[in-house]
């Protein structure tokens, strides 16, 4: 689909780490934003206006505003899995390749799910906050009573890749996995996490603890809100790893301050970084800052795919995980 292109210029809009810098720079000239602020709109659009290549993260959003300059624009490469930072349509149409960095990270994020899933059953942030404001003086029968994760029900609302590296966990555990999904697995892929398809009520009714590991889109906006956590037991807990926007978060913080549902633990919010300030008071939510894949080993193996992705893509060679293949060799 491109030619290749002898040394290209390319925009690198976040600070990554030095390792990926080097790497780029024998190949490529970078406009490197060495910085951990997102760029504004105008920015980026500005500087994408000269450049073959991008690299971003999921914070930057690309859409036809921010494309629209780009004359020379082969490849964007996001280093993170989900992409509704990008405007398919929008690279579509300007003939701009796309790719994500699954798979390298989805054990790692299943682990933060299981982590928060953990944390906000057992009480940790809350117990460890009383534990250090000097509150404990004696063992007590009733003290931090959580709910128990073993043999209980685990309820996974996606049930891609990350959702099923959640339900072999929950197995380990004991777990009766259900699963709601756009469409239900292959039988193989049931048989291998032991997990039965619900619809999505079901799934609320039913399951102790609710795991969200689907793609946020418009589809999905407010997936979450307080009709869903009114079905959902009143000893239920709430795992949110997905994406902010799927969760009304004003819904969730008005049914955990009436103790609707046990607790929640979340790692992403609506309109992060901001946080709705209710959140920050309530006990029973455990509360993580975006890190579901941060370990030093996938961060790095995340880079290191975006990089692959970015210098395939200006080699004029089809990359490895390509969000819109639909547009590759027209
Ligand atoms: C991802 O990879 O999608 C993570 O949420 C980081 O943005």
């Amino acid at each position: 689909m491109n030619s290749s292109i002898t040394r290209p210029n390319i925009l690198v809009a976040r600070r990554i780490f030095p390792e990926g810098i080097e790497r780029l720079e024998a190949i490529c000239d970078i406009d490197y934003v060495d910085q951990i602020e997102p760029l504004t709109k105008v920015e980026l659009s500005e500087r994408l206006k000269d450049k073959d290549g991008a690299l971003v993260t999921g914070s930057e959003r690309i859409d036809a505003d921010t494309l629209k300059d780009a004359k020379a624009l082969k490849i964007i490469s996001n280093i993170a899995v989900g992409f509704n930072n990008f405007d398919v349509d929008a690279f579509n149409q300007k003939g701009i390749i796309g790719t994500n960095t699954p798979d390298v990270l989805t054990d790692t994020t299943a682990d933060m799910g299981f982590a928060l899933l953990m944390a906000i059953s057992r009480r940790l942030s809350e117990a460890e906050r009383w534990l250090r404001d000097g509150q404990w003086h004696h063992w007590e029968m009733g003290r931090m009573l959580g709910v128990d994760i073993h043999h209980s029900t685990l309820g996974i609302m996606g049930m891609g890749r990350i959702g099923q590296a959640i339900a072999k966990r929950g197995l380990a555990f004991g777990m009766n996995v259900i699963y709601y999904n756009r469409k239900p697995l292959s039988k193989d892929l049931e048989q291998a996490c032991q997990a039965t398809y619900v619809d999505k009520e079901t799934l609320l009714k039913n399951a102790d603890h609710v795991m969200l590991v689907m793609p946020y889109s418009a589809d999905s906006h407010h997936f979450i809100g307080a009709k869903e956590l009114a079905m959902m037991k009143s000893t239920a807990t709430l795992v949110n790893i997905a994406r902010g926007g799927i969760v009304d978060d004003n819904a969730l913080v008005e049914a955990l301050q009436r103790n609707q549902i046990f607790g929640a633990g979340l790692d992403v919010y609506e309109g992060e970084p901001k946080l709705h300030p209710g959140l920050l008071d309530l006990p029973n939510v455990v509360l993580a800052p975006h890190i579901g894949s941060a370990t030093e080993k996938t961060r790095y193996s995340m880079m290191n795919l975006a990089i692959d992705n970015l210098l395939a893509g200006l080699a004029g060679e089809k990359p490895k995980t390509m969000i819109n293949p639909e547009i590759w060799g027209k």
